[in-house]
């Protein structure tokens, strides 16, 4: 019998597991930490999806010798629903970033046009470095050359949800990377 109150969705099919993502995480943490020693790292997560996998990094590259700051920025895509659009950055404390080394923490690099943007955006801010750390890339919907330094997964190209990633809101709190 469904409960009161309406029907359940059911879960999406597992892509990732929530162990295969903590090693995955770990070991992102050690090659950042290794291309960092020595160095404090400015985080800059990229709001929404990106909450998720920032919380566990953060922690990974504590444990790691690497100390960090973090703020937030966001992007939003005026496109027509289907196709990008032009991105906005907005990044609320630019100031920030100034001299600092910024790591970029994304949830998904899918056709890069975000990550361009971000790059663009973080570089006028006159950084020490930049570098980005994604999750995720989907390669076969790149449309522009662009990819993150260091990335988890090569998925395929599917829509994934779960671990922050979203669809219409929905599912970020799942502990795995699904498929719709
Ligand atoms: P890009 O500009 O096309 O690279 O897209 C970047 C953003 O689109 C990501 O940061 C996500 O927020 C969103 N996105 C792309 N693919 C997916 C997906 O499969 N699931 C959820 N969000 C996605
Ligand atoms: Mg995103």
């Amino acid at each position: 019998m469904a409960p009161s109150g309406g029907q359940a969705a059911p879960n999406p099919p597992e892509i990732l597991s929530p162990d295969v993502i903590a090693a995955r995480v770990k070991s992102l943490a050690e090659e950042i930490a290794a291309a960092n020693a020595g160095r404090n790292l400015h985080l800059l997560v990229v709001l929404r999806g990106a909450f998720v996998f920032a919380a566990d990094l953060v922690r990974e590259l504590h444990a790691r010798g690497i100390e960090v700051t973090v703020d937030f920025c966001r992007v939003a895509t005026y496109g027509d629903g289907t196709e990008p659009g032009v991105p906005a950055v907005e990044l609320y404390h630019p100031e920030t970033l100034t001299d600092r080394d910024v790591l970029i923490v994304e949830d998904i690099v899918d056709t890069g046009v975000a990550l361009e943007a971000l790059l663009e955006a973080v570089s006028s801010a006159a950084p020490r470095s930049v570098a980005c750390a994604a999750l995720l890339s989907k390669p076969s919907r790149r449309r522009v050359t662009v990819q993150a330094d260091f990335t988890g997964f090569i998925v395929p190209d599917r829509f994934l949800v779960g671990y922050g990633l979203d669809y219409a809101g929905r599912y970020r709190h799942l502990p795995y990377v699904g498929s719709l």
